[in-house]
C-alpha cells in the first residue's frame, strides 16, 4: 500500500516551482524512514523527497512540492516524464500483450525499434540492432559482437569513463569509489588511456587534441598492440566522468586510428544519444560514424530499454542464440521508445536542446566570472556543467560543489553531481522544459552561488 494519492502527470502538470514544506518534508521523511527498513543501504539518493508526478519540467513530490526537473532522471526523460505519445503506445501496448519474449516469439514493436535505430543513428551504412533493458548490458554485448567480430580480446577504455556497474563495465568504468570498491576481481583485457579533458590537461587545452592522440595511439601501439584490440569505447561527451567534452577533431582523428588498425570504434552514447547534446547523436557533431553505438537512457521515454547499433557485417557475425536475454526488447518498452522517438522528431528536439544551451551558457560563463571557484564551464546543448576547483587551480572543490547542490535542492531545484573528483554539478533538463522554468532553475543556482555558506555533503549515484 502507499501512503500517496493517484495525481497524473505529463506535461498537463502546472509548470511551476512551488514550495510548500522544508525539503523533503514531512511525509517524504516518513517514506524514508520505511525506506531505510526494506532498501539496501548501497543504494543512495540525490534528493529524498517521494514522487508522485512528474511532466514538462517538473516533479511533484509527497507534500504537494512542485520542484524544477534539472536533473530529468540522469538524462532519461527528454521528452518529459509521461509524455502524451508515449503514454498513447504504452497504455495501447500493455492493453494487448506484456511480454512474450523476443526469442521465443517475436512481435513487430522490436522491428520498429531497429528500424529507426538504423535511421536516427549516425551512417547511412546497412545497420542491424540488439535490444537491452539498460546501458550496461548494452555495453557488455558490443564488447561480445566486438570481440567476436574481430577476433581479438583487447578493449580498450577512458580516464573518466563510466560505463556500468555489471562485471565487465564496472572494469570499463574508471572511478574507484563508490562504483568498484570492493566488488573486484574484475574482467579482464581491459586498457586504460588518458582521455583528451581540456581543463586537465597538462599542456593545456590547446595542446590537448594533437598530444591526446599521441599518447592514446603511443600506449596502445607499446602496451597492447593494435592487432590485439577489439574495440575503442569511448563517451563522444563523458557523462558521469565530469561532462568532459574532447577538443574538436579528437574524435575524428580516433576514428581514423582505428580504422587504419582494424579497430571497432564503440561510441557509448548512452547518455550523449537522443538529441541530448542538440544533434541525435554527439557524434553526429563531427560526422564521426562509429562501428557500433550503445544506446538507452533517452530512447524510450523513461521505460528501460537499451541498445546496440551497428555495421551489419560486425553484428550478423554472431550465431543465433549469443545474443538476448528474457526481458531484452520488452514490447512496452519498445512501444514507448516508438512514442518517446516519435516525440523528438515531431517536436524537433535536438533544436529545443540547442535552445537549452543558448540560454544557460552565458549565464553559466556570467556566473564563472563572478565565481573563480568556477574553473571550466562546458557541454553542449542540454548536457551541461561547470567544474569547481579552489580559484586559480587545477585543485577539484567537491564541498563547495556539494553545498551549492544542497542550496539548490532546498530551494526545489533537482540538481545532480558528477566527476571523477565529485566537483561538477551538471544540468540535463529535459529538452520540453518551458523556457521560463529554465530560467527559474538558472536563478537558483545563481542564488545559491551568492550565498553559498549552507554545510552538507552527498554521495554518488551513478549513473
Ligand atoms: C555513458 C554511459 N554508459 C553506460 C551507462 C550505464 O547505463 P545503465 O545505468 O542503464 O546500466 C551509463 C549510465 O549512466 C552511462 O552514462
Amino acid at each position: 500500500m502507499t501512503t500517496t494519492d493517484f495525481s497524473p502527470g505529463g506535461p498537463g502538470l502546472a509548470q511551476q516551482r512551488r514550495i510548500v514544506t522544508e525539503i523533503p518534508g514531512p511525509a517524504s521523511r516518513e517514506l524514508f524512514e520505511r525506506r531505510q527498513r526494506s532498501v539496501a543501504r548501497g543504494l543512495s539518493h540525490v534528493l529524498p523527497v517521494f514522487v508522485t508526478a512528474a511532466g514538462g519540467g517538473v516533479v511533484l513530490d509527497v507534500d504537494g512540492n512542485s520542484l524544477i526537473d534539472f536533473g530529468s532522471g540522469i538524462a532519461v526523460t527528454s521528452v518529459g516524464n509521461s509524455a502524451e505519445l508515449v503514454v498513447d503506445r504504452v497504455t495501447e501496448q500493455v492493453a494487448r500483450f506484456t511480454h512474450t519474449c523476443f526469442m521465443v516469439v517475436p512481435y513487430e514493436g522490436y522491428l520498429a525499434v531497429c528500424e529507426e535505430l538504423a535511421r536516427v543513428t549516425p551512417g547511412d551504412h546497412d545497420k542491424r540492432s540488439a535490444l537491452f533493458n539498460s546501458g550496461a548490458e548494452a555495453v557488455e554485448n558490443a564488447v561480445k559482437i566486438a570481440r567476436l567480430a574481430t577476433g581479438r580480446n583487447a578493449v580498450v577504455v577512458f580516464d573518466h569513463a563510466y560505463h556500468g556497474r555489471t562485471n565487465l563495465t564496472m572494469a570499463m568504468t574508471a572511478k574507484n569509489m563508490p562504483y568498484k570498491q570492493g566488488f573486484g576481481p574484475f574482467a579482464g583485457e581491459v586498457y586504460r588511456v588518458p582521455m583528451a579533458y581540456p581543463f586537465r590537461w597538462p599542456g593545456g587545452p590547446a595542446a590537448c587534441r594533437a598530444d591526446a592522440l599521441d599518447v592514446i595511439t603511443s600506449l596502445i601501439h607499446t602496451q597492447v598492440g593494435e592487432q590485439n584490440v577489439a574495440a575503442v569505447v569511448i563517451e563522444p561527451i563523458q557523462g558521469e566522468g565530469g561532462f568532459v567534452v574532447p577538443p574538436d577533431g579528437f574524435l575524428p582523428g580516433l576514428a581514423a586510428f582505428c580504422r587504419d588498425h582494424g579497430i571497432l570504434l564503440i561510441a557509448d552514447e548512452i547518455q550523449t544519444g537522443f538529441c541530448r547534446t542538440g544533434d541525435w547523436f554527439a557524434c553526429d557533431h563531427e560526422r564521426v560514424v562509429p562501428d557500433l553505438i550503445t544506446t538507452a537512457k533517452g530512447i524510450a521515454g523513461g521505460l528501460p530499454l537499451a541498445g546496440v547499433t551497428g555495421r551489419a557485417e560486425l553484428m550478423d557475425t554472431v550465431h543465433p542464440g549469443g545474443l538476448g536475454g528474457t526481458f531484452g526488447g520488452n514490447p512496452v518498452a519498445c512501444a514507448a521508445a516508438i512514442g518517446a522517438i516519435e516525440t523528438m522528431g515531431k517536436e524537433d528536439l535536438p533544436a529545443a536542446a540547442r535552445r537549452i544551451g543558448e540560454v544557460m551558457l552565458p549565464r553559466l560563463r556570467k556566473l564563472a566570472e563572478d565565481h573563480p571557484v568556477i574553473g571550466d564551464v562546458r557541454g553542449r546543448g542540454a548536457m551541461l556543467a561547470i567544474e569547481l576547483v579552489r580559484p586559480g587551480t587545477l585543485v577539484p572543490d567537491p564541498e563547495t560543489t556539494a553545498r551549492v547542490a544542497k542550496a539548490c535542492h532546498a530551494a526545489g531545484l533537482v540538481l545532480l553531481t558528477c566527476g571523477t573528483f565529485g566537483n561538477v554539478l551538471r544540468f540535463l533538463p529535459p529538452l520540453v522544459i518551458g523556457e521560463e522554468l529554465l530560467s527559474e532553475g538558472i536563478t537558483i543556482l545563481e542564488e545559491a552561488f551568492a550565498g553559498s555558506d549552507t554545510r552538507g555533503a552527498r554521495s554518488a549515484t551513478g549513473g
